[in-house]
This record gives C-alpha cells, structure tokens and sequence, in this order.
C-alpha cells in the first residue's frame, strides 16, 4: 500500500462520528442475562467470570489514568476528540459495573466491583495496568508538553492495551458467546463498546503516525515501550498456570490462533504508523 492509500481519521472527523453514535448503558436488556447465568456452571461460568474480572478491572484503570492526555493535546479539535473518549471510557465502566449489580453481584459502588475483580486478574494483567499505565500516565501529567512522553502513553494505551489486549479479547470471547447464543445482553453492550474503540484506536494510529513522520526520533520510544509492554500482554492472553480453567483454553481458541490475531492486527497498525514490527529486532 502506497502512503497515498491510507485513510486516517483525523480527531475532527473521529469527533463527528462520536456525535452519531452515542448509547446508554442502562438502555440495554439484561433479563435473558441474568437467567443464563444463574443456570450457567462449569468452564462457561469461570470463563465469563475471569473476563468480567479483568474487563472491569481494566475499564476503571483506562477512565481514571486518561485525563493526562486530554491535558496533553495538540489543537482543539484533539482536545474535543479526548473529551469524548474520556466520556466513552467512564460509560464503559457503568455498563460492565451494571453487569456486576444487576447479573454476577449485588448492587454495589463500583470500587467494590473492582477490588473484588481484582482477585481474579493475573500478574501479568496487574503489571499492565497497576504499573505501565500508570506510571506512563503519571509521567504525561508531570510533562504535558513532552512529545516523547505522549508517545510512550498513546502506545501503551491505544496501540497495546487498546487495539492488542483489548481487541484480541473481544474478539475471541463474543466469537464464543454468539456461537452458544450466551448473554446477549452482554454481547451487545460489548459490541457498542468495541465500536467505540475502534474510533480511540482510529485516533491513536493517527497521532503516532503524524508524530513519527514530524519527528522521527520519536520511533525508538515507540519501540521501547512495546519491548515492555509485548511480554506482559502475551502472559495476559494466554495465562500460562491456568490451564482450561481461565483464559481463552475454555473458549476452544488455541494459543496460535490469539496470538495470529494479536499480532496480525499490530502488525497492521505498525506498517501504518511507519514503525514496522520487524524493526523491534534492529
Ligand atoms: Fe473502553
Ligand atoms: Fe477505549
């Protein structure tokens, strides 16, 4: 594909299509949810659960470590995009806390969802999002006007935690749950929540792309911050000590196909970016 090819979305055009695609996540119907999983047992059960675990986890670390970035943009029309991206990640945490208080728990405030998630994720996922984000988030807030640090962050969250981790896990848990027509309610907040990434994915393609082709220097910082974030994401796909019992072994879905998908669609984004995957290596 020639650089002509490539149709990126600016923040502009990713901020009208926000306007047309708003949602609510109290508007979604759970009953048929909630029936199912009171039945459910077994691999099923310990399945949804474990992703529910690490999605709620994972929705309240990337609202609450965001904010750094709105602070960190480069013209208006950027700023106006974030704004709906940090709004997009809070409803993301409503719709899978509302799936706690009204399907898997009891009503509750949405930290004792997550500290209660918290004792079903990995150390693998704990070091992505207790430490690498953070960190990387704390480092955007010090230094907004870094370029090198908004790198290092918009890598961290919408090329690896985003469009790796996130779609990966998406991808192969609603492939499951359709094929046995489980949770509905669930599949389709999720699928309104994976639309709304493919837009933060959209602006985080952009902006490195640009940033890398202004300043080229700023691919080695991209680089370094996959060499320390590929590790911990491919534990986190696949949780070696787990076996069956958690993780994508109790959706049928082997190693290599994850890994195929994970890394194809990075793949992808790197060549666009103009940081292929192979220079890692060099
Ligand atoms: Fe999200
Ligand atoms: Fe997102």
């Amino acid at each position: 594909m020639s650089d002509h090819d490539i149709q990126l979305n600016d923040p502009q055009t990713l901020y009208r299509r926000w306007e047309e695609s708003q949602w609510s996540p109290f508007l979604i119907d759970l009953d048929r949810d909630r029936e199912q999983w009171a039945a459910m047992s077994g691999e099923d059960r310990d399945l949804i659960f474990y992703v529910l675990s690490s999605l709620m986890v994972a929705e309240e670390r990337i609202t609450t470590k965001f904010s750094g970035l709105v602070g960190a943009h480069g013209s208006e029309e950027e700023a106006t995009f974030l704004s709906t991206q940090q709004v997009d990640e809070a409803r993301h945490m409503q719709f899978y806390a509302r799936f706690q208080d009204e399907v898997v728990a009891a009503p509750d405030l949405i930290a004792a969802h997550v500290e209660r998630a918290r004792e079903n994720v990995s150390d693998a996922f704990r070091h992505i999002f207790d430490e690498q984000l953070v960190q990387a988030h704390e480092q955007l807030l010090a230094e907004p006007a870094n370029l090198a640090t908004k790198v290092r962050f918009v890598t961290i969250y919408h090329l690896i935690l985003e469009g790796t981790l996130g779609l990966t896990t998406f991808k192969f848990t609603t492939d499951h749950l359709s094929a046995e027509q489980l949770l509905p309610g669930f599949v389709e907040g999720y699928s309104k929540i994976h639309h709304d990434e493919t837009r933060h994915i959209g602006y985080g393609v952009w902006f490195l792309r640009e940033t890398v082709k202004a300043m080229p220097e700023t691919a080695e910082v991209l680089r370094q911050a996959l060499r320390d974030l590929l590790p911990s994401v491919a534990a986190s796909l696949a949780p070696p000590d787990t076996g069956s019992d958690h993780g994508f072994g109790a959706i049928g879905a082997t190693t290599e196909a994850i890994r195929e998908f994970a890394l194809g669609g990075l793949t992808r984004r790197l060549d666009i970016i103009g940081v292929p995957l192979a220079s890692l290596q060099g």
